[in-house]
């Protein structure tokens, strides 16, 4: 598996998502301006790879700041945190990534010591994702059974996490423990996130796998071929409501119709004790040719008006378990979440 990002000689390099499975080409960015579009237009996505690529950004912008007094650095970080902090409003891990990287900055004793602590915080931020991919995948696991055909929506493997990932973490694992699964992939529109990037990680890994229309989850649902739906998390609110992908809320609702388990895989650094519910998430509207345009094709009538919001919300009635690095969390959210012990706090 080819790395979706790397740190190398003081530079951010991404696989672009954005041509794959076509092309494996990799960008090197070395300002926070790059990094800032290669987050707007995609070439890395997923919330966890969000926070980690953003860190990063901001670790460039330390190095590059020009400024030799505290003030003018500290200005110099603040403009680059706001020009990548507005590039993604859902994703919690984009904001706590750079708040992370600022806290580290603020606290270091002069300008040389400023810099290289921007640098460890992203790397630091980079090591924690990779920790929790794998002890939440290992958690999620056991909720898989011998025989089980899991539905999935958009991608959520290494190339959203930057690391092991987190729903399709959560199949790697049970396939590496040789649990005899399958995996229906829903395609994702408009991006093709499930059949272009889910399914070239799936065949790289060897795991039986066919990709769907989005339409076509109910159908398979209604002649019992779907044992378990696991899907990843943008955010998730202290009531365990939940944005991820536009297309998750009309999946949960089908799960509970066929009573089928409906899954939520995350790090616990994607819950945001901040934001009370549903109400108070911001759901990203990108641009309409998404929509409009496929494969580079216009599909519909040049003029003719369309929506794209990039994310919905579950609430959290319909999410059987949250499956995080501290724990498989259960209903009520509002305790099982409250209750959680931060990874970090286990560990230290
Ligand atoms: O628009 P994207 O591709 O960034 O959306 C990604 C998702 O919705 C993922 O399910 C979510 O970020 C979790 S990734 C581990």
């Amino acid at each position: 598996m080819p790395r979706p990002i790397a740190w190398t000689d003081n530079r951010l390099v991404l696989l672009d998502q954005t041509k794959l499975p076509a092309e494996e080409t990799y960008l090197t960015l070395d300002d926070h301006h790059a990094v800032a579009r290669a987050i707007s237009v995609l070439a890395v996505r997923g919330a966890p790879a969000i926070g980690v690529a953003a860190a990063y950004g901001l670790a460039l912008a330390a190095l590059n700041s020009r400024a030799d007094t505290d003030t003018g650095f500290l200005r110099d970080m603040e403009e680059a945190a706001n020009e990548l902090g507005a590039t993604r409003p859902t994703a919690v891990n984009l904001f706590s990534a750079l708040d992370g990287v600022m806290a580290a900055v603020t606290a270091a004793a002069d300008l040389e010591e400023a810099r290289h602590a921007a640098v460890r915080a992203a790397q630091r931020l980079f090591s924690e994702t990779e920790r929790a991919d794998q002890i939440l995948s290992r958690h999620g696991s056991t909720l898989i059974d011998e025989g089980d055909c899991i539905l999935t929506i958009c991608n959520t493997g290494a190339l959203a996490t930057g690391a092991f990932g987190t729903a399709l973490g959560v199949i790697r694992s049970a396939w590496d423990q040789g649990k005899d699964i399958t995996v229906l992939a829903c395609e994702t529109r408009p991006l093709l996130q499930g059949a272009r990037l889910t399914m070239w990680e799936l065949d790289r890994y060897g795991i039986p796998a066919a990709q769907i229309v989005d339409g076509a989850a109910a159908h398979f649902m209604q002649h019992g071929r779907i044992q378990k739906v696991i899907a990843g998390a943008d955010r998730i609110a202290a009531n365990g409501d939940t944005a991820n992908k536009i297309g998750t809320y009309g999946l949960a609702c089908l799960a509970e119709r066929h009573r089928i388990p409906f899954y939520i895989a995350a790090p616990f650094s994607t819950v945001d004790m901040a934001t009370a519910g549903a109400d108070q998430i911001v759901i990203e509207e990108r641009s309409q040719d998404e929509v409009k345009f496929c494969g580079g094709d216009l599909v519909s009538p040049r003029d003719a008006a369309a929506r794209n919001p990039a994310f919905d919300v579950t609430p959290a009635s319909l999410i059987t378990a949250i499956i995080t690095d501290a724990g498989i969390l259960r209903p009520p959210y509002n305790d099982s979440l409250a209750d959680a012990v931060e990874p970090e706090e286990q560990a230290g």
